[in-house]
């Protein structure tokens, strides 16, 4: 190695040594006379200072060097004068004398100081191998790494096996728009980038693997936010015999182990039901917090008066199939006409016709004015509310009468400083429907078509499907959906006729998913599994509010990499070897 030490390492037991260091200027001050320079690597900065009077040479190398050049400097370990110590850092209480400075490379003035919060992202991600050499990045990096390794020998110790799966697979319409890549060799064919290994996995079972683990690529062509990105990283299991028990109960103890090791200031013990991670049907989610991903961190629940609602006067409430109040108690505040305007706005950006609301005691709000006096009563006593109380209603069927709200409760949590960003609240959340009404009117799988309806409602595939529920389960991490999966269908027959529930044809199934209907005729086990995303899970772990923030090399919100400029427009004669002709325009 070109340096004996790296910056982070030396203190005042190295008193005296001699030392090489390598790193990039992290800031020059001249003194006119002595000259400090912070050099930086990924372990720290070392305070190196210059003095002309006995390092000549050093000095009029070090006069001329600037922020980010890369120096190799040999000195001495000597303590800091009194006075210049710095007790919050791990060299604070040293400083090297700078005896040789070796120019190993030069840099332009970079784009954006390394030490500021640059707002410009688009600037950061073009120059992101700059934006990674900050502290804040350097340190979701190395979590990343190290929360990868708690969770690769955590899946070894029990047993699992890690088996990579193919990225050039067959379409596997799992809600997502997949990216096709097409073949050279087989024109007019394509493969596409698996979503998950779902259907791998499950074939893994039948393989007789018994344990599957991977922390497995993804890609997804959709819609971007905070959490999404068009690839992505899941942590995901397979097991065979396994109920649903015991696949919660093996991921349950590894955000445990993850928690301890990587997170271990974080308080999460106070959320525990009598030692494990609390549970709440989907049913149970939205009538309480109005989410299938409740934030546990704060209260603030849902009450239902749908059977109040009924007679109370009020056209609307009375023609809805539910009614569902939130109470917001006058101590935590007084809402101003427009907080309740924007609050209306949020309510119908998540499905409702509008946000009514009544203040308890003073008869104002559209409620009051429309409702009998008998059910405000029922609402004031249902709700445990006092006089000056808010109480906003939700009314609807069962997602547009809880959702809005929902909504407008996670706001609340904003506007009131509700939450403690310190504590890690897990729930998981049980018993999904097995279908839900897509926005076009059809019907679609909720997770995946190769989830086990439950034992209970197998009778409503046909009559009432959307009133089937499934095991599938999610794990919830302070609101944000951390990770999810089911117990799979493993028998060919029931597996065939959710796909025809689905609405799809013989020739439809056949060419879909003929060959995992054909794999199920060879003993397919029992078996389930769940799948983490770990981009999501590192961002809450590193109290980063966006997964762009964790990843190396992100996309941006247009899914392209402005650092590589991906995606770009390839040569005319490659395109063609492709068999693919670019339409203009
Ligand atoms: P699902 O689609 O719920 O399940 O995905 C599992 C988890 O992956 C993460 N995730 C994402 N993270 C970042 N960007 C995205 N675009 C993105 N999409 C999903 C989420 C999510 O909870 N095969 C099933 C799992 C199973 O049944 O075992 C699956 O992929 O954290």
């Amino acid at each position: 190695m070109l340096r004996t030490h790296n910056c982070g390492e030396l203190n005042i037991k190295n008193k005296g040594s001699k030392t090489t260091l390598c790193g990039w200027v992290h800031g020059r001050r001249d003194l006119g006379g002595l000259i400090f320079i912070d050099l930086r690597d990924r372990y720290g900065l070392t305070q190196i200072i210059i003095d002309p009077e006995k390092n000549k040479e050093a000095h009029t190398v070090a006069e001329k060097v600037r922020s980010e050049w890369v120096l190799k400097i040999t000195g001495t370990v000597q303590p800091r004068a009194k006075g210049m110590t710095n007790q919050d850092m791990a060299t604070g209480e040293i400083e090297v004398r700078g005896e040789k400075i070796e120019i190993l490379n030069e840099a332009k003035t970079p784009p954006f100081e390394i030490d500021a919060d640059v707002k410009n992202e688009d600037l950061r991600m073009e120059y992101r191998y700059l934006d990674l050499r900050r502290e804040r990045l350097q340190r979701n990096l190395k979590l990343r790494h190290d929360m990868v390794q708690v969770i690769r020998r955590y899946f070894d110790q029990q047993g699992f096996l890690d088996i990579e799966t193919p990225i050039m697979v067959k379409g596997t319409p799992e809600g997502s728009r997949e990216y096709l890549v097409p073949s050279r060799i087989h024109p007019g064919k394509f493969y596409v980038l698996p979503q998950s290994p779902q259907q791998l996995k499950q074939l893994l079972m039948v393989s007789g693997v018994d344990k599957y683990f991977q922390i497995a690529r993804c890609f997804r062509d959709e819609d971007l936010r905070g959490d999404r990105q068009p690839e992505f990283t899941q942590f995901e299991i397979e097991m065979s015999f396994a109920e649903e028990n015991d696949v919660l109960d093996v991921i349950e103890r590894c955000f445990v182990e993850l928690t301890e090791k990587c997170a271990p200031e974080k308080e999460w013990k106070k959320f525990l039901d009598k030692g494990k991670f609390r549970r709440m049907t989907w049913h149970q989610a939205l009538s309480q917090y109005g989410s299938d991903k409740p934030d546990l961190r704060f209260e603030l629940k849902l009450t239902d008066i749908t059977e109040d609602a009924k007679t109370c006067g009020f056209g609307i409430f009375e023609k809805s199939e539910y009614v569902s109040a939130l109470r917001v108690e006058k101590t935590l505040g007084e809402f101003s006409r427009k907080e309740i305007d924007d609050l209306t706005e949020l309510a119908k950006q998540n499905g409702a016709g509008g946000l009514a609301w009544y203040r308890v005691g003073d008869g104002s709000g559209p409620v009051a004015k429309n409702a009998k006096n008998e059910f405000l009563e029922a609402v004031k006593q249902k709700t445990g509310s006092s006089d000056g109380d808010m109480i906003f209603f939700g009314a609807g069927n069962f997602l547009s009468a809880h959702e809005p709200l929902g909504a407008v409760r996670l706001t609340l949590g904003d506007l009131f400083g509700l939450r403690n960003e310190n504590e890690f609240a897990y729930l998981w959340v049980t018993e999904f429907p097995l279908f839900e009404q897509k926005d076009d009117g059809t019907m679609g799988a909720a997770h995946h078509p190769f989830t086990m309806p439950h034992i209970d409602d197998i009778g409503l595939l046909k009559t009432a499907p959307l009133k089937a529920r499934s095991y599938t389960y999610d794990i919830v991490l302070n609101g944000v959906e951390a990770g999810g999966g089911s117990i799979r269908i493993h028998d060919r027959d029931l597996q065939h006729r959710v796909f025809e529930a689905l609405g799809m044809s013989e020739e439809e199934i056949q060419m879909k998913f003929g060959h995992m209907l054909k794999a199920f005729n060879y003993g397919c086990p029992p078996h389930g599994g769940c799948a983490m995303g770990l981009d999501r899970v590192v961002m809450l772990f590193a109290d980063e509010p966006n997964i762009r923030e964790v990843i190396a090399f992100p996309k941006n919100q247009s899914a392209q990499d402005l650092m590589l400029g991906a995606p770009s427009v390839m040569p005319e004669k490659e395109v063609r070897e492709q068999n693919i002709e670019v339409i203009k325009d």
